[in-house]
C-alpha cells in the first residue's frame, strides 16, 4: 500500500468563485412565488430577512461570483478538504471500483455547513446587521453558523429541532462555545413555536418548523438577518468549493475523469457543492452518472411530487419549485437529522426533473451497515447523513463490479459521526428502527399544498 491515499491541495488552491450554475440550466428556472400575492417574488418578500448581498446571489444571472477576500481568508482555517483515495475500503470489498470521498468533517464544526456559513455572517454584517436567527436539524448547520457569527462579531439564535436537542446536547454546547444562544423547537419565544405546542406538546420538531420560528425572528427585528443552511440558490453556490477542489484533486490521483459522482440529500447543499461543477460537465458533454441519496423515512426526491411550496411549516417563505413532501410533514425521528426535510433544493429538484441527476432512497439500517463497513476500513466514523452517501458508493462499486467495468466513483463525505454516538449505540445493539412510510401518509401531507399555484408545464 505504498500508493498516495490523500490528495492534499495548498491555500492558494482555494477557488477564488463559486460557481452558479443557474444560466448553464435547460430551460428558464421557475421563480419563487411571493407567500403574500402568490405572484412572482420581488426584493419586499426577501429584504426583511435577507442582507442584500445574499439576494443579489439568489437571483444572479453570471455563471461565477467572486469568493470576497475575508470569506477566503476564513476558508483557509480548513481549506482546501483532503480527497480521499479509500483504498482500504475498496480492498476490503473486494472491488475493481476506484472509489474517492472528499472529506468535508475537517472544518471546526466537522461538516460541509461553514463553507456557506462564513459568506452568510460575512454579507450580513456587511449590510450592519448585528445579529442571525436561523433553524437548526442535526446541530452541523447551528454549529457552523455559531462559529461564523464569531468570527464577523455578530450574535446568533438558534431554534433546534427538539428531538435533536435531547439527542445530542454536545452539539448545543459547542453552538454555546461559540457564543450562541439555542432554544429547542418549537420553542415558546415564536408565535409559530407556540402554536405548534398548543396543538402538540410532544411535537419532536421538524425542520419546516425550526424555519418558521428563525423566519418569524428575523422578520420582526431590524437588526436581524435570517440564515438558511441549504436548499436556496446561493447556499449551493458558496459549497460549490468543494466540487471545484475535488477536480483538480482527482486529476492529482490521475484520474481523467469521474464516472460517478455521490451525495446525501437533505436540503441539497453539499449534494449540489459537489456535483453541481460535474454537472456543468455533464452539460457540456461529459459522461457522468449523479446520484442523490435520501432516507427513505423522508423520500423528497423519490416519492415528492415537483411542486410549488413553502420552504416552512408556518407558510412564512416564498413559495419555491422544488420536489417536497408538503410543508407540514414531519418526518420520523431518524437518526440522520440534517437529511429531515420536506423539501430539496429547487436546483437539485430541476435537475432531477430534466434528468441530469438520478435519486435513490435508504432505509438507516442499511445506511449504518454501510457506515460500519466505511468506518472499519478508512477509520473515519461518518456522519449518519454522510453514510447515506457511503451507501449509494457501495451500491454502486457492485454495479459496476456486476457490469464488468472499472469506474471512478467519487462521493462526498460532508461530516464526522463524532457526536452521533448514541445513533451507533443503537445500531451496535440491535435497537436501530426503520420506519415505512405509508402511502397514505405521504397524500394525505400533500394535501397542504393541493391549493397552492402549480408549476407551469410540469406534469411530474
Ligand atoms: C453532515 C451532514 N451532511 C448532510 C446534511 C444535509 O444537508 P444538505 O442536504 O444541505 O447538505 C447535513 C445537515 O445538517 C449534515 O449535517
Amino acid at each position: 500500500m505504498s500508493e498516495p491515499t490523500k490528495f492534499l491541495l495548498t491555500e492558494d488552491a482555494i477557488p477564488t468563485h463559486w460557481i452558479n450554475l443557474v444560466p448553464d440550466l435547460p430551460g428558464e428556472p421557475l421563480p419563487p412565488l411571493s407567500p403574500r400575492t402568490g405572484e412572482p417574488a420581488g426584493p419586499d418578500d426577501l429584504t426583511p430577512i435577507f442582507p442584500m448581498g445574499l439576494i443579489a446571489q439568489e437571483v444572479s444571472p453570471e455563471p461565477e461570483i467572486p469568493i470576497p477576500g475575508p470569506v477566503r481568508d476564513a476558508y483557509r482555517l480548513w481549506r482546501p478538504t483532503p480527497l480521499y483515495r479509500a483504498r482500504r475500503l475498496e480492498e476490503s470489498l473486494g472491488t475493481k471500483a476506484r472509489i474517492f470521498y472528499k472529506y468535508e468533517g475537517v472544518s471546526p464544526a466537522g461538516s460541509h455547513k461553514p463553507n456557506t456559513a462564513v459568506p452568510q455572517a460575512f454579507y450580513s454584517a456587511k449590510a450592519g446587521r448585528k445579529r442571525l436567527a436561523t433553524e437548526t436539524g442535526a446541530g452541523q448547520w447551528g454549529s457552523s453558523l455559531a462559529l461564523a457569527c464569531q468570527v464577523f462579531g455578530l450574535e446568533c439564535k438558534v431554534y433546534m429541532v427538539r428531538v435533536s436537542y435531547e439527542q445530542k446536547p454536545y452539539r448545543r454546547i459547542m453552538m454555546e462555545t461559540w457564543g450562541a444562544d439555542v432554544v429547542p423547537s418549537p420553542s415558546p419565544d415564536t408565535n409559530a413555536g407556540r402554536q405548534i405546542r398548543d396543538a402538540d406538546p410532544e411535537s419532536p420538531g421538524s425542520l419546516g418548523i425550526a424555519i418558521s420560528e428563525a423566519v418569524e425572528d428575523a422578520a420582526t427585528r431590524e437588526d436581524t438577518s435570517y440564515s438558511l443552511g441549504s436548499v436556496l440558490n446561493h447556499v449551493l453556490m458558496h459549497q460549490t468549493v468543494i466540487g471545484q477542489e475535488a477536480q483538480k484533486q482527482v486529476a492529482l490521483a490521475g484520474e481523467d475523469g469521474i464516472d460517478v459522482v455521490i451525495g446525501c440529500v437533505g436540503g441539497g447543499s453539499n449534494f449540489g457543492g459537489l456535483a453541481l461543477p460535474f454537472v456543468r460537465d455533464k452539460i457540456a458533454g461529459a459522461d457522468i452518472e449523479i446520484l442523490a441519496c435520501e432516507p427513505a423515512a423522508c423520500p423528497t426526491l423519490t416519492r415528492g411530487p415537483f411542486a410549488y411550496d413553502f420552504g416552512d411549516t408556518g407558510r412564512l417563505t416564498p413559495l419555491v419549485p422544488m420536489h417536497t413532501l408538503g410543508h407540514d410533514f414531519v418526518p420520523p425521528g431518524i437518526h440522520a437529522g440534517g437529511l429531515r426535510y420536506h423539501g430539496a433544493a429547487p436546483i437539485v429538484s430541476q435537475l432531477l426533473l430534466d434528468g441530469l441527476i438520478r435519486a435513490e432512497a435508504f432505509t438507516q439500517t442499511e445506511v449504518f451497515e454501510a457506515a460500519m463497513t466505511f468506518a472499519r476500513a478508512e477509520a473515519i466514523i461518518p456522519a449518519p447523513e454522510s453514510s447515506h452517501a457511503i451507501k449509494g458508493a457501495l451500491d454502486a462499486a457492485r454495479r459496476a463490479d456486476e457490469s464488468g467495468t472499472s469506474q471512478a466513483i467519487l462521493f462526498n463525505l460532508s461530516g464526522h459521526g463524532h457526536f452521533d454516538m448514541a445513533a451507533y449505540d443503537a445500531y451496535l445493539h440491535g435497537e436501530l428502527e426503520d420506519y415505512e412510510l405509508p402511502e397514505a401518509e405521504i397524500q394525505r401531507a400533500l394535501r397542504a399544498i393541493e391549493s397552492l399555484p402549480k408549476p407551469a408545464g410540469v406534469t411530474a
